[in-house]
């Protein structure tokens, strides 16, 4: 299980919007459902359908598979390791699992993430405002990260972590 190292944040996923959209959204589309420009432009010579991110496979698949298609591309998609940062590959996942959870009407944000079967930044962590760091230690495996109101009011056990200092609430 590969956790992405980043927190959702705003600030993230809007810088992620424009590289997703530059170097994935032109074959995946920009709501990532596979319609990018490249194959749908009349007389396309695209040669291959590019994968449907929007599918349920392609939601409850786990962020490795997406760092790893990213790192070195899959059959005709070529890998994208010299364009996109570690931390902007990670973003561009974020982004992806946003327009995943839009297109499902649920949250995938700062604040919430009501988008389950997904791996999270880090198993049982919540991110409260302000970008602080809960860890759920005791969180139904399923459904790891939540808006911090919600894990106080499922009565977990917290731990709030700063760079200096964790204490349980
Ligand atoms: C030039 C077109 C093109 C671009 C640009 C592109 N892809 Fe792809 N992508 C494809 C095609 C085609 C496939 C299907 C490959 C297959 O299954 O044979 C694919 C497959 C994938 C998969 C599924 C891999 C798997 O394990 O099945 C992921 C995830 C993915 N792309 C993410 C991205 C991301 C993120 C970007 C941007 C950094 C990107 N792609 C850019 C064409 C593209």
């Amino acid at each position: 299980m590969m956790g992405n190292p980043f927190p959702i944040t705003k600030e993230g996923l809007d810088r992620a919007k424009p590289l997703y959209n530059t170097y994935c959204g032109i074959c995946h589309g920009e709501k990532g459902d596979g319609q990018g420009w490249l194959v749908t432009m009349p007389d396309s010579k695209y040669p291959a359908q590019p994968k449907n991110l929007m599918g349920d496979d392609m939601i409850s698949a786990g962020n490795g598979r997406y760092y790893f298609g990213i790192m070195y591309g899959k059959n005709v998609m070529g890998g994208y390791k010299d364009k996109l940062s570690f931390e902007e590959r990670w973003q561009v996942i974020h982004y992806i699992r946003s327009l995943q959870a839009n297109a499902k009407s649920l949250e995938y944000s700062e604040t919430a993430n009501t988008l389950s079967n997904v791996e999270q930044p880090a198993k049982g962590t919540a991110t409260g405002p302000a970008g602080r760091r809960f860890h759920a230690t005791n969180a139904p495996e399923t459904q790891p990260y939540f808006n911090i109101n919600k894990l106080i009011g499922l009565g977990l056990n917290l731990r709030y972590e700063s760079d200096q200092y964790a204490i349980r609430i």
